[in-house]
């Protein structure tokens, strides 16, 4: 059964959500004190950003242990008596599987690293270095070049993300196997599955060769050599067939640079890879050009017609690696609660798996420090190297590592407003976004007009109608800023309008002049004004009407 379809997930980035023992870390049992809120929420799939033995160069997406829970977060009791009381709510637990590579200080890596013989060697990429310097210009997602260079046996290893995260060379059936079978080990134990994390780039093009030279600089990135390669398909299915396959599970996809067609691929039943990936096409957008209502409808419009029937997704407008959702897709100040919702609205309302991440649902904006000290995210730090090497000044280098860096949406946790936010007593690893501390989980239950408050209800309003669900979907006809759409079966007629911008806007549909057309929510206090058939929508105003 398909299960996760139906299910909303909400994701934790464990080291920001809560911490119980009070060393200003998030830890297992945090999370174990808050299955109740999440529950209360209306969530029922959790997933875990990773909590595997790590040394944290890039907060756990480095696993030294695949079979061990690091320190930080508590031990494998703990996390045996998380799986067990989520159970017994009613909820599941998928961890992050990070596969495509591991840490530098995984044993498989240091065995690796010993000499060329070592049984371990082909578990990496390592070649012999070109004219003295390394074997192909590849730059990495986080540091200049891909490649790093070892003394000992005079080669470098490959690691497309940082040093500390060497890819594992898929090619080698041993790899394989072991990854498998710790696949199966933790799926035993009772697991409901896993989000894969970097999944297509576990192919790479065979060769490994130079990107086309780009600005006269020394190394480019090109994600076209490591994403999707020619193998990606046949290991998914391998690992399907060996894991997931004999399982009650759900694979999640991280895949990069995807789009519809890569998504059936990736997901359509008969095809036994992956369970669904995640939607990023209209992430990726933003990131790159900024706020476009326009681009977003026709972006979603697609996934949403292309996937039906045919493969799954799971919808996300922001996680631990994207700018919140209010900074990114709505508005951070006066319309903050209203564009809040109005996202809520649109993930609770598209075929697919909504994704919540810890905080969203709180309608957080961004966290912004001042000085890169503040920072943790190895990204950020490469950004801020970039740009002091390319002679930009202080303000504007922080400028981009504020909008650019992943810490803006890792802040701990608000639960009140407390010192530190009621996450911790002692201050905690990052700091706290206490220039919104009023923005809390203690308040906003107070509240009735609170963001959490609209979550609860469109997750309720999601569960008792499954058109919503698995219905058709129809785009309306609307001025750009006006997203409309209809979701329809033979048991319901859903209309949602949403007004993606800070002004007034005007929608026109003959359904909207039917007496029968039922509120179902709106994210504004008072009515809204129809006059025949055409509705008058506030800045950021979303509408669901049953008709
Ligand atoms: C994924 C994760 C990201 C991590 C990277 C390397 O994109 O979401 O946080 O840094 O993979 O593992």
């Amino acid at each position: 059964m398909d299960w996760w379809k139906k299910s909303i997930a909400y994701q934790i980035y464990p080291k920001s959500f809560k911490d119980s023992n009070n060393d200003g870390k998030g830890d297992i049992r945090g999370i174990i004190s808050k299955l109740d809120y999440i529950k209360d929420l209306g969530a029922d799939l959790i997933w875990i950003s990773p909590i595997y033995s790590s040394p944290m160069k890039d907060n756990g997406y480095d696993v030294s242990d695949y079979y061990t829970i690091d320190a930080t977060y508590g031990s494998m009791e703990d996390f045996d008596e998380l799986l067990e009381q989520a159970h017994q709510r009613n909820m599941r637990v998928v961890m992050d599987l990070v596969i495509n590579h591991t840490s530098n200080e995984h044993p498989w890596f240091i065995e690796s690293s010993n000499s060329k013989e070592n049984p371990y060697r082909n578990y990496y990429y390592w070649r012999d270095g070109k004219n003295g310097e390394e074997p192909n210009n590849w730059a990495a997602y986080f540091h200049e070049t891909a490649w790093t260079y070892d003394k000992k046996t005079d080669q470098y290893y490959l690691g497309v993300f940082s040093p500390y995260q060497p890819d594992l060379n898929w090619e080698n059936p041993t790899v394989r196997k072991d990854l498998y079978q710790m696949i199966n080990w933790w799926l035993d134990k009772g697991l409901d599955g896993f989000r894969l994390d970097a999944i297509n780039l576990i192919s790479k093009v065979p060769g490994l060769p130079d990107n086309q030279p780009k600005d006269g600089e020394k190394y480019v990135f090109d994600h076209t050599k490591f994403v999707d390669g020619p193998r990606v398909h046949e290991f998914l299915k391998e690992m399907n067939r060996q894991t997931f396959n004999n399982h009650d599970c759900v694979a999640i996809g991280e895949c990069a640079y995807v789009h519809p067609g890569k998504a059936v691929k990736f997901t359509a039943k008969e095809r036994s890879e992956l369970d669904m990936v995640f939607t990023f096409e209209h992430t990726d957008y933003y990131k790159a050009y900024g706020k476009n209502p326009k681009k977003l409808k026709e972006i979603i419009t697609n996934w949403q017609k292309e996937l039906h029937n045919k493969g799954w997704s799971g919808i996300c407008f922001s996680n631990h690696d994207l700018p919140r959702i209010v900074t990114s897709f709505g508005h951070e100040y006066q319309y903050r609660k209203a564009s809040a919702k109005l996202f809520a609205t649109l993930l609770l309302t598209l075929e697919g798996t909504p994704f919540i991440y810890q905080g969203d649902e709180l309608g957080l904006p961004d966290t912004r420090y001042e000085t890169i000290e503040d920072y943790d995210d190895i990204s950020a730090k490469k950004l801020y190297r970039e740009k002091k090497r390319l002679g930009f000044d202080e303000t504007t280098i922080m400028k981009a590592v504020q909008k650019h860096g992943r810490d803006r949406s890792r802040s701990p946790m608000h639960w009140d407003n407390s010192q530190y936010l009621g996450f911790s007593t002692v201050q905690p690893w990052i700091k706290p976004n206490t220039a919104c501390s009023d923005i809390n989980v203690a308040n906003s239950l107070n509240q009735s007009d609170s963001v959490l408050n609209y979550y609860k209800e469109m997750i309720t309003i999601r569960k008792a109608n499954p058109t919503l669900v698995f219905g058709n979907y129809e785009l309306l006809d609307s001025k750009d800023e006006i997203f409309a759409f209809r979701r329809f079966d033979e048991k319901g007629n859903f209309l949602i309008i949403l007004n993606v911008s800070e002004a007034e806007n005007e929608f026109l549909h003959p359904l909207l002049g039917k007496n029968s057309a039922k509120v179902i929510i709106n994210n504004y206090p008072k009515d809204f004004s129809l006059k025949q058939n055409t509705i008058t929508l506030k800045p950021y105003q979303a509408i669901v009407l049953h008709v």
